[in-house]
């Protein structure tokens, strides 16, 4: 397996890689890293994706949509991608990832932010969530860690809890809907949504990753 650096950033929360993976019998991919831990790949993005399209079908006119973590970009492609859609604010803690987007280090980046729908906030999704109007979006999108169990930051483990979750709510227009990504079947998560929204959908997602076999998880709650 050969490695090569595309960028490297730090910030208050530490150090952020972009990498190349260029294995000898299969295709490349480029990898986003935090504090030395995977966050993600451009090669098994079908999660990714999942968390946009199973919570878009939720929602019978996501106008307005958040999304918290660009990471990638392929869940902001996903909601893009749905018609419906006439805004996307996406919210990204790393300011350089926002610039590599940009200035096409991540080839995709320029593309996709250049969908006039889109609205790149580079801020905390907590912070922006609690500060956000009431009542002013469809859909929130959250994938901001590995899930509530494998916190990039540590910093994110409020977001899962019922404090930040009733602040979500609050922003969600009626009929609107909240999902989570993880990588974690989190009881915890379900009861903290069950308990704010009064319901909650948890369904399993098997994909392949790097040759193992992996379950990641997304968890939906609807307003009534
Ligand atoms: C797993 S990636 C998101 C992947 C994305 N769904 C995609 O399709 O590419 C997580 C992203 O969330 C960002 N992030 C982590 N904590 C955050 C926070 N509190 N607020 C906003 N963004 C955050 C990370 O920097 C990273 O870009």
């Amino acid at each position: 397996m050969e490695y090569v650096e595309l960028a490297r950033a730090e910030s208050e929360r530490g150090e952020l890689v972009l990498r190349e993976r260029r294995p000898h019998d299969g295709p490349t991919a480029v990898e986003l890293r935090a504090n030395g831990v995977f966050v993600m790949d451009t090669l098994e993005v079908s999660t990714e994706r999942a968390l946009a399209s199973a919570a878009l079908a939720l929602v019978e006119h996501p106008a307005a949509v958040v999304v918290g973590g660009l990471g990638l970009g392929f869940t902001m492609h996903e909601v893009l991608s749905d018609h419906r859609v006439e805004h996307c604010a996406v919210v990204e803690i790393e300011e350089a990832l926002v610039g590599w987007m940009r200035d096409g280090t991540i080839h995709h980046g320029p593309a996709l932010l250049a969908d006039a729908r889109v609205r790149i906030v580079v801020a905390d999704v907590a912070i922006a969530l609690t500060e956000a109007h009431p009542a002013s979006y469809d859909l929130i999108l959250l994938d901001v860690d590995n899930g509530p169990g494998y916190l990039v930051h540590q910093g994110n483990a409020a977001l899962y809890e019922k404090p930040l979750l009733s602040a979500a709510r609050q922003v969600l227009r009626p009929g609107g809907a909240l999902a989570v990504w993880s990588a974690d079947e989190s009881p915890d998560l379900a009861a903290a949504l069950e308990s704010v929204f009064g319901n909650v959908e948890v369904t399993p997602l098997d994909v392949e990753l790097q040759g193992h076999d992996e379950r990641y998880w997304l968890f939906a709650a609807r307003m009534d």
